[in-house]
């Protein structure tokens, strides 16, 4: 090939070719391998050979998908892949993506994308009308939830610190606390180590026994920080901890960081979405108060990789922590559109927004609303499962989706090869936990394929496992 374009026989060659495999991908899925049995020999193949001078051409890459990428490829849209906080790709995310991938719109400032700017506009007022925010709220989609967070600490220290930007952490003023849960997503750690803050300076409050940030705790760290001569800046409260689904008390942290003055960040990565569901909202009604919140559209709205999203209070404080001018870079103001470059630290930025838009306008809002319910109902069926079996011990309340369990006379180094006995032999792909020092075996309901018999499954498994 001595051209980029394709000839109209190859689109088309490749138009069939991709149609063929999205067709017999979804057909096969249930009876795929969830974990692929990964063959050595083709992976170290593939990487030692030499990229050819002469291309293999569009029949030649789907033979190469279909013979050394995708038999090596873990089958996360499996019914029973419920490890991690993964669903699978909704239908029309294929296609969206592929007219990302023409269209290709830079998405830093309006005018490389017009329309991009508004459908990206439109998702994020819409998540952060989910909240009630209130009037200025605003925010920007991100490669997931957490970017969302050190971008959003980022705006807590740019809105402590006025002279942030040109100081940094070295002024002089007294070292800035964050403060955060033992349960709490790693992102929070690595944002803190790398913005600078140190992780000397997280505080990692102890949680309630059920897994919930003890608020009585934070008040008392807060006034040993004030007392020591620190500077308290920012709570990070997590809506659906990553382990056992878990929801801060937003509403009483909230209170404390009004008195206190401190920006409140909410990692709502996992469990923020849930508010979509009818028996979840009142749950998240505490969210209005907080002054930022990081969500993945890539969890449960099913987009694939990568949509996370930051919606803030106050979007003219994203707005002064990553708005930077350049003479280069300079176009008219226009109302209808943002600049999407000054709500974060990307330039170059693609067209997310679209997978998201188009799932929510292909499927309606009412889709998600019940895919959000059945996961809540299906992980609800599993937890009542495992507190009535004999040899399966719940170890947290079933919050959201999350449900870890112990299984009787196993000992802590037996989990690792159960879970690679129940992958290895196609009933789950569940993941590891450990919970208030307790190790636990963990199924993580964010797939809107699972169905009450796969959940039945998976429950008489690990029931005949404990026995074992
Ligand atoms: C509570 C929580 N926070 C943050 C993250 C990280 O999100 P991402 O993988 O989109 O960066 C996760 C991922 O599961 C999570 O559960």
């Amino acid at each position: 090939m001595n051209t980029l374009v394709l000839s109209p026989a190859e689109r088309a060659q490749a138009a069939a070719s991709l149609a063929r495999f999205v067709d017999s991908y979804e057909e096969s899925l249930s009876a795929r391998p969830i974990l692929p049995d990964v063959d050595r020999d083709t992976l170290a193949k593939l990487l030692a050979e030499p990229f050819p001078a002469e291309g293999v051409g569009v029949e030649g890459f789907f033979a190469d998908l279909r013979d050394r990428i995708v038999p090596n490829s873990t089958t996360v849209a499996h019914p029973r892949f419920l490890a991690y906080v993964q669903g699978p790709p909704n239908g029309i995310a294929p296609y969206a993506d592929a007219i990302t991938a023409v269209l290709n719109q830079n998405c830093n400032f309006w005018q490389l994308s017009p329309a991009a700017s508004v459908v990206e506009r439109s998702v994020v007022d819409w998540l952060a009308g989910l909240f009630g925010l209130g009037p200025d709220a605003g925010g920007i989609l991100t490669n997931g939830g957490s970017g969302a967070t050190k971008d959003a600490i980022t705006t807590a220290l740019a809105d402590r610190r006025p002279d942030f930007r040109e100081r940094g952490l070295q002024s002089g003023a007294p070292p800035l606390v964050l403060y955060t849960s033992e349960e709490a997503h790693r992102c929070v750690d690595k944002a803190a180590a790398t913005l600078g803050l140190g992780l000397d300076h997280v505080r990692h409050i102890p949680t309630d026994d059920a897994f919930r940030l003890r608020v009585d705790l934070l008040a008392d760290a807060i006034a040993a920080d004030r007392a020591a001569g620190l500077e308290p800046f920012c709570v990070v409260a997590t809506a659906g901890t990553v382990t056992s689904g878990s929801i801060d008390p937003i509403g009483p942290i909230a209170d404390l960081c009004a008195r206190e003055d401190l920006w409140l960040h909410v990692d709502g990565a996992y469990g923020a979405l849930f508010v979509l569901a009818d028996s979840a909202r009142e749950t998240f009604a505490p969210l209005s108060r907080a002054d930022s919140i990081a969500l993945d559209p890539h969890k449960m709205l099913f987009t694939p990789l990568e949509a996370g999203a930051l919606v803030v209070k106050d979007a003219g404080k994203l707005r002064a922590a990553f708005a930077f001018s350049s003479s280069y870079l300079t176009v008219a103001e226009d109302e209808l559109m943002l600049d999407f470059m000054d709500y974060g630290p990307q330039l170059s930025r693609s067209f997310k927004a679209l997978k998201v838009w188009a799932a929510l306008r292909t499927f309606g809002v009412d889709t998600f609303r019940a895919a959000a319910e059945r996961c809540l109902r299906l992980a609800a069926r599993l937890g009542e499962r495992v507190a009535a079996e004999p040899g399966l011990t719940l170890l947290n309340p079933v919050a959201l989706t999350a449900v870890c369990v112990r299984l009787d006379g196993r000992r802590d180094e037996e989990y690792p090869a159960l879970l690679a006995q129940l992958a290895d032999e196609g009933t789950a792909l569940l993941g590891p936990a450990r919970l208030h020092g307790q190790t636990a075996i963990r199924a993580c309901v964010a797939n809107y394929r699972t169905t009450e018999a796969d959940i039945d499954l998976i429950g008489d498994r690990l029931a005949a496992l404990a026995e074992a």
